[in-house]
């Protein structure tokens, strides 16, 4: 359990040992983090704002007594690192959404590929848009009559920060765009940036004022943009680099290439290393020659991005998921570092499956502290990949070994060599266990694969039994991204599991209701407020949406990508579930409608279905449901001629390409099911269309040409 923070004088920093030191700042690290989520996000702080100031100047004392504790996410290093700068939220009018990464030349290619099959295109006709990827902040600035009124950090995507009067003293930012006709609501979109030079010169000031250092210039532009004095920004020379946008009233332009251009008119300053291109080979000599200049530019750029210049093809390309089909950024090579391998450990997951972690000698890569490594499975150690291919020249993994350690954006860091030079004489060869380290020491099976062959991952036979599974579940189920309870971390979790207060998910919420008999505030180190605070982060998530509740589930293959695409699909819990309940049965009408569904397919059902089909995991679900609200999903352009409705379509279609049609059908609201039955609304049957036309006929659903689809959802 967390140490109690209660009325002890505190030590004075200079008496505290390095090691008490660095466990009172991570102890602090973790209170801050809280406090800002709860008053950044929930607006609901649970400490008075003198509070946090005296929480942070410990932390900021710490750090600098010890600056070796700071790293890449320290507290220090993080938006939001300004004393007590607490900024007002802004709903972007158009979420601000990502790019997918392309790491290797055929990823790219694949890129393109997809775009030409969907708009049925020889790939010849398709010009792009390569621009640097710079390494910033992504901000939102909107213009309304012309004139500059506010500027949103991106946030979540959904919800950003106001930051409009520090983002007014940026010299690369106009207050009013310059030239005629600028449309009524302009939202330009860009990267705010530092230089590495200002970066340097600020870190030398900080440093001679015994300030905080940051540890990138990015880290420095976030910081500097998160003061509650815009004079402070003003002092701190931030870039910002236009290349795209948001709501606009009318568009100036039909190209990204040529946004770009108007944006330089209206006063912005555009990347000048920008270039259209008109194949992958030119593309891919794009990012070679921006690589091979990366060191020489003054700002930070971790690849390039890649854009379709047309913007109708942009929109008829659209989205999957969170990131855009006509857009990719292609990220240069990963760093990498050498270091020592001093253990491998067993963490078992949610489902069973172990993963070996490699403990790290820190390193750092790229910017960030490195410690931990996957080392994926058992065959990956002995240096056997996945397809059965020799990895790393075949040199095994072993405990004490040297190794050289990748890190590619976000992606999390690997193993990707073994220096046999080093190795220690006594390094011996690394068995993987036979029987999973929970208490009940259950047998490990190595998984089968698709085709019935032994695959490289080891599974517990344990299941409902095992401790650690229930563990990670519970785990998967508070986090972030799930119900995301704060003040319920893995100690948490771990200590009210090992008391058998909270076995499975329902039980975190009658908590409350049972603490007359449990006392949490009674725990070492609890206390009063983190009990009450806990309450209250558990109530606030009685409400939930659905796609968090289905990725909350942990279900295997169902990530927060599928989650969203069923609760899309499926728009409401009872839905959602009666479906799952009929898929478990083996209902084919359900299993067709369910892969009927953009990114659902066979693993996913396949998965729901041995889902549902445990009572035990029903028993959890129902436990759970009695406890929470869910809120319907929310289905994209509700007001569309076509939204509720279900669409088959059928035959060949000849405007577009099936996947296409799928997408903008979903885009406006539409269920697309692979089979007819009574409720389908319409079939869209193209040439060659047979049993389902027949099928439409027998249930009375109206049959559409493409082009009567078209003009229906006005395309
Ligand atoms: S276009 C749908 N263009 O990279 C998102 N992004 O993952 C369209 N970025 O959040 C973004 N340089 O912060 C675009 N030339 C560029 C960019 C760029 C940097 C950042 C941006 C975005 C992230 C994409």
């Amino acid at each position: 359990m967390p140490k109690s923070a209660k009325a002890k004088k505190p030590t004075d920093i200079a008496d505290l040992t390095k090691a008490q030191a660095k466990v009172e700042w991570m102890r602090l690290a973790l209170e801050l983090e809280g406090h800002d989520k709860r008053y950044y996000q929930e607006d609901a702080p649970s400490v008075t704002d003198a509070e946090y100031d005296a929480l942070r100047q410990r932390f900021n004392a710490i750090e600098k007594r010890f600056p070796e504790f700071v790293s890449a996410d320290s507290p220090s290093q993080k938006v939001g690192a300004a004393p007590s700068g607490r900024f007002k939220k802004v709903r972007h009018a158009v979420p601000m959404l990502s790019l997918d990464n392309a790491f290797a030349e055929e990823d790219v290619r694949d890129f393109v590929g997809r775009i030409v099959r969907f708009l049925k295109l020889p790939d010849d006709q398709i010009d792009f848009s390569a621009e640097p990827k710079i390494d910033g902040l992504s901000m939102s600035l909107r213009y309304e009559g012309g004139e500059l009124v506010t500027a949103a950090t991106r946030g979540d995507g959904a919800e950003g920060e106001d930051v409009t009067a520090n983002i007014r003293t940026l010299k690369d930012v106009p207050q009013k765009l310059k030239g005629r006709n600028i449309p009524d609501i302009c939202e330009v979109r860009g990267e705010v940036y530092m230089t590495k030079q200002a970066f340097l010169a600020l870190n030398e000031r900080q440093k001679a004022a015994g300030d905080t250092v940051f540890a990138n210039p990015r880290n420095s532009a976030a910081g500097s943009l998160r003061q509650k004095d815009p004079t402070i920004t003003a002092s701190r020379p931030l870039g910002f680099f236009a290349y795209a946008w948001g709501e606009m009233s009318a568009m100036p332009a039909q190209t990204q290439s040529g946004m770009i251009k108007w944006f330089e008119h209206c006063g912005f300053t555009t990347n000048p290393l920008t270039k259209l291109c008109h194949s992958v080979e030119e593309l891919l000599a794009f990012h070679h020659q921006i690589e091979e200049r990366r060191a020489e530019l003054d700002y930070d750029i971790d690849g390039v991005v890649y854009k379709v210049d047309r913007i109708d093809w942009e929109e008829r390309l659209g989205f999957v998921s969170r990131t855009p089909r006509w857009g990719i950024a292609h990220k240069f090579p990963a760093e990498r570092a050498m270091t020592v391998l001093k253990d491998i450990e067993i963490q078992v997951g949610r489902t069973g499956s172990f993963t070996p972690v490699g403990k790290l000698e820190p390193v750092g890569v790229g910017g960030v502290i490195v410690q931990n490594v996957t080392l994926h499975n058992e065959d990956y150690i002995k240096g056997i990949g996945n397809k059965g291919e020799v990895l790393r020249e075949g040199r095994d993994i072993r405990i004490g070994d040297t190794v050289v350690v990748q890190r590619a954006g976000d992606v999390i860091p690997q193993v990707v060599d073994v220096i046999i030079d080093k190795r220690p004489k006594n390094a011996a060869e690394f068995h993987f266990p036979k029987k999973c380290p929970c208490p009940l020491h259950t047998d490990v099976v190595r998984e089968e694969t698709a085709t019935g062959e032994e695959g490289s991952r080891a599974r517990c036979t344990g299941e409902f039994a095992c401790p650690f599974q229930k563990i990670q579940h519970l785990l998967l189920f508070v986090s972030r991204r799930a119900f995301d309870i704060d003040g319920l971390g893995e100690k948490q979790i771990q200590y009210f599991f090992d008391q058998g207060w909270v076995k499975e998910p329902g039980d975190i919420f009658t908590l409350a209701a049972r603490n007359a008999k449990l006392k949490l505030e009674d725990i070492e180190g609890y206390g009063e407020t983190s009990v009450r605070n806990l309450f209250n982060a558990v109530e606030a998530r009685r409400n939930i949406a659905l796609e968090r509740f289905i990725y909350a589930l942990g279900m295997r293959h169902v990530g927060e990508t599928t989650a969203l695409a069923l609760a899309r699909g499926y728009g409401s819990w009872d839905a959602f579930h009666e479906a799952c309940l009929k898929v478990a049965d083996g209902d084919e009408e359900a299993i067709a409608e369910m892969d009927a569904l953009d990114q659902i397919g066979d693993t996913v059902i396949k998965s729901i279905a041995s889902y549902f089909g445990e009572s035990h995991n029903r028993g959890i679900v129902e436990r759970l449901t009695r406890e929470v609200t869910i809120l319907d999903a929310e289905r994209p352009k509700r007001n569309s001629p076509v939204a509720g409705k279900t669409v088959v379509f059928t035959g060949s279609l000849e405007k577009m390409t099936r996947d296409e049609a799928k997408a903008t059908a979903e885009r406006l609201g539409a269920k697309v099911s692979g089979s007819v039955s009574k409720k389908t609304d319409y079939v869209v049957a193209g040439p060659g269309a047979g049993s389902k036309l027949k099928d439409a006929q027998k249930h009375g659903v109206q049959v559409l040409t493409e082009d009567e689809w078209l003009k229906l959802v006005g395309e």
